[in-house]
């Protein structure tokens, strides 16, 4: 059942994932915890601590990935705003939205736009949304609140206009191979011939620049409290008794998947019970739990793969310093 609720600034936020019981789904969580290291689904990550604590991150000195694409959308907004021509911009995983806002004010002086921000954190569409409204006057903004899949359904459902979906911050790099390629279908099957997919994914490169760019520099704590806040997320929605100082973060980056995967080491050996799920974890001293894949990318394999979701590549951006690729794909 979904809700439209009128709100000064943006329009309209509407949930579109069963209201709160989104959170409660518990069918991934187990099969997630079940794997060899337990694994947390990486929307966990976002209650309103947890997105207010991504934003903490974007500030870091060396997470380069906020920066890098927010010069490429501030240096190319006007391009490609001229390549979308779609009236409907969703994003999926808008989070604070800040960086689209340019895109968003660049589409919007060529022709009506709506904006639909796609979002589990209800607070991030609440305060973006706002922001938006003050900032782009001109751009219509309507909240989608809940799963990727539940929002391109629901565009599935409504939609009346050309669409463009996108994917920015290299939030698709967050996911397993498995968990990409059903998002891939999804949008793809939520597409029309000509309609639009901009998504951004960050690139590979040594070890040594993500491991600085995952953990956090001396005198800062915004990983460490993000990756912390999963299990706390869990304990409050699933009776859990996880105690988070019994575990220690670190990310690190793995050649042979080319994904930085952030882990929480335990410190001792212990047993943490979610008591709503009848899932007990048994953990010895170094054991880990993985709360974040940030997968990375080689852009003509990535363009490459995207043609058997009938993706067809048109334009690419690239920063000078081939750090993170911006990507528009037409849908045959
Ligand atoms: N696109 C923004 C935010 C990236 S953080 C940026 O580039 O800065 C990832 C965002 O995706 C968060 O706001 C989080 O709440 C959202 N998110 C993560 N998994 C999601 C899912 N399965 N469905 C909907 N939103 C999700
Ligand atoms: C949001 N996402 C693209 C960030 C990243 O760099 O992968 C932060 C993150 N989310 C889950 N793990 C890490």
């Amino acid at each position: 059942m979904s809700k439209v609720e009128g709100r000064a600034g943006i329009e309209s936020i509407e949930s579109v994932d069963g209201d709160t019981s989104f959170w409660t789904d518990s069918d991934a969580l187990v099969s997630c915890l079940r794997e060899a290291p337990p694994r947390i689904p990486s929307h966990f990550g976002y209650d309103a601590l947890g997105s207010n604590l991504f934003e903490e991150i974007t500030a870091l000195p060396d997470y380069y990935l906020t920066r890098v694409e927010d010069g490429l959308l501030r240096r190319h907004a006007n391009d490609i705003a001229d390549e979308l021509g779609t009236p409907w911009i969703a994003e999926l995983g808008s989070g604070s939205a800040k960086k689209t806002r340019v895109l968003l004010a660049a589409c919007a002086a060529r022709r009506q736009t709506t904006f639909l921000p796609i979002d589990v954190s209800r607070e991030m569409l609440v305060s973006s949304g706002d922001a938006l409204a003050i900032d782009c006057r001109d751009v219509t903004v309507r909240g989608l609140w809940g799963r990727y899949e539940a929002g391109l359904r629901w565009i599935r459902r409504e939609r009346s206009t050309p669409v463009t979906v996108t994917l920015l911050g290299s939030t698709l790099g967050n996911t397993t191979p498995t968990e990409r390629r059903n998002l891939l279908t999804e949008i793809t099957r939520t597409l029309a011939p000509g309609d639009c997919f901009l998504v951004s994914v960050d690139l590979i490169k040594p070890a040594h620049i993500f491991e600085s760019c995952y953990n956090d520099p001396p005198g800062h704590s915004a990983f460490v409290r993000f990756r912390l806040n999963h299990l706390a997320h869990i304990n409050r929605r699933f009776d859990g008794d996880f105690v988070l100082d019994r575990f220690q973060a670190r990310a690190h980056y793995n050649e042979h998947t080319h994904a930085v995967e952030g882990h929480l080491y335990a410190t001792k050996d212990h047993m943490a019970k979610l008591r709503a799920l009848d899932v007990e974890l048994k953990f010895r001293a170094g054991d880990s739990i993985n709360v974040g894949f940030s997968a990375k990318f080689d852009p003509s394999r990535f363009v490459d793969n995207m043609r058997q979701f009938d993706l067809i590549p048109h334009t690419h951006w690239i920063d000078q310093r081939w750090k993170y690729g911006l990507f528009l794909f037409h849908r045959r």
